[in-house]
């Protein structure tokens, strides 16, 4: 898992979401992440040290001199860990890290520290929108720390607008990214997921069980691993990977034409869309109304995406899914040739907790050649991270002239 044994910095300065970042210290604790915290002294009147140290099970840094304080910490902390993150930021912390002030523990070991770094500013709109707050900002992402934008909403003061700490699950999917491994850093990942809808009149339409989350799981483990990623996503209720670029589609043809636009610009096209393979041939303007009489439908083939991608691939890895009621390895064999495929994921949907809408996954990996990779059962997120080291083998076998198939 990605955070299992990770050491997380996290700098806790004085404002009034500083209540969040408790929340933050729970959900890195249970990724398994070991979460070090340091507070600010205006930290310390919003948030006892306690709670902290209760939540991450470890001494709470809290003054640079004083009873208590480590003679060393503020050199070695911000470089024993795996990443820092400071949440909330606040104007002030930042203008400090901008101008090299080191007055306090967290600020002299941002001094010291040679670990990635991510920044998540909290503040008053007005304060968010001053320019010198957004020139210290400028400053600290030339020099290599990665900002998160504030969200927009109900301020503490207030108001309404730009300034709101993000919520701590999307501040740990940005720090995933700071602790993983960047194998796919400058590729382009174009990942389709979801199910498609086929319209058969204005209310009702044609569609599957696909819910989207093998494909999702992939585009957030490929953006984690350093890759720049586009998701294109038939209907679904999953929430947007961060960091993801997501375009929303209906129909198979409409999914077509997202994939032959953004398919010439990329390194791998990872297809776990479960397009729907009919649509129907008349659908209708208005409602189809109640009667007595049996209703007949005609339907016509969709296109087949991955087939037309696999035909004009060059040097892309293009990678195909498929879920089977029966002669799964076969199957996805013939497809795999058929589609002119560089893997194949093959599934079993017999199986209750492998293929749709569940979080877990069992399926078989087939390359061109060499033996299938039969996995057991897992999560989603580890069946993406196999694939995904498999995409990166045959990229960098195709980068270094080898076949890699
Ligand atoms: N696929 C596609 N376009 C379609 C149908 C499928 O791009 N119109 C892709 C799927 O996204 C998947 C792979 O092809 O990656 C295999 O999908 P599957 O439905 O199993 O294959 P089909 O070729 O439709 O074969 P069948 O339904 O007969 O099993």
């Amino acid at each position: 898992m990605t955070f299992t044994g990770k050491r997380i910095l996290l700098g806790v300065s004085g404002g009034i979401a500083a209540y969040k970042a408790a929340e933050l210290v729970r959900r890195l604790v249970s990724v398994r992440a070991r979460v070090k915290v340091v507070m600010t002294r205006a930290a310390q009147e919003f948030m006892g040290p306690l709670t902290f140290q209760a939540l991450s099970g470890e001494k709470v840094g809290t003054a640079l001199f004083g009873p208590g304080s480590d003679p060393l910490e503020h050199v070695s902390l911000g470089q024993e860990v795996d990443a820092i993150v400071l949440a909330p930021a606040t104007a002030n912390l930042i203008g400090k890290l901008a101008a090299g002030i080191g007055d306090d523990l967290l600020t002299t070991i941002m001094l010291a520290a040679t670990k990635p770094i991510l920044v998540c500013p909290a503040m008053n709109d007005q304060m968010w929108a001053n320019p010198v707050v957004q020139e210290n900002l400028d400053r600290l992402q030339a020099r290599g720390f990665q900002v998160m934008a504030p969200e927009s909403g109900d301020l503490a003061c207030g108001a309404v607008g730009l300034g709101r700490l993000p919520e701590p699950e999307t501040i740990v999917e940005a720090l995933a990214r700071l602790v993983s491994k960047q194998d796919f850093a400058g590729r382009r990942v174009l990942v389709t997921a979801g199910p498609t809808h086929e319209d058969l009149d204005p209310v009702r339409f044609l569609t599957n069980r696909s819910s989207g989350k093998m494909g999702y799981a992939l585009a957030r483990m490929a953006w984690r691993r350093g890759a720049e990623v586009c998701l294109i996503s038939g209907p679904t209720a999953l929430a947007p990977p961060y960091g993801v670029e997501r375009l929303m589609v209906r129909s198979a043809q409409d999914m077509l034409k997202a994939v032959r636009q953004r398919f010439p610009k990329v390194d791998a096209l990872l297809m776990a869309a479960a397009v729907g393979d009919y649509r129907p041939t008349h659908a209708k303007a208005r409602k189809i109304k109640r009667g007595p009489q049996e209703e007949q439908f005609q339907l016509t083939p969709n296109p087949d995406i991955l087939k037309e991608m696999g035909a004009l691939k060059k040097r892309q890895v293009v990678v195909g899914f498929a879920a089977e009621t029966h002669d799964l390895e076969d199957e996805a064999r013939r497809k795999l040739a058929a589609k002119n495929l560089d893997l194949i994921v093959a599934n079993d949907v017999n199986r209750p907790d492998a293929g749709f809408q569940v979080d877990t996954n069992e399926v078989t990996i087939i390359a061109r050649q060499g033996e299938p990779l039969r996995l057991p059962l897992l999560t989603k997120e580890e069946v993406a991270e196999i694939i995904l080291d498999r995409v990166v083998e045959l990229l960098t076998a195709r980068e270094q002239g080898t076949t890699g198939a």
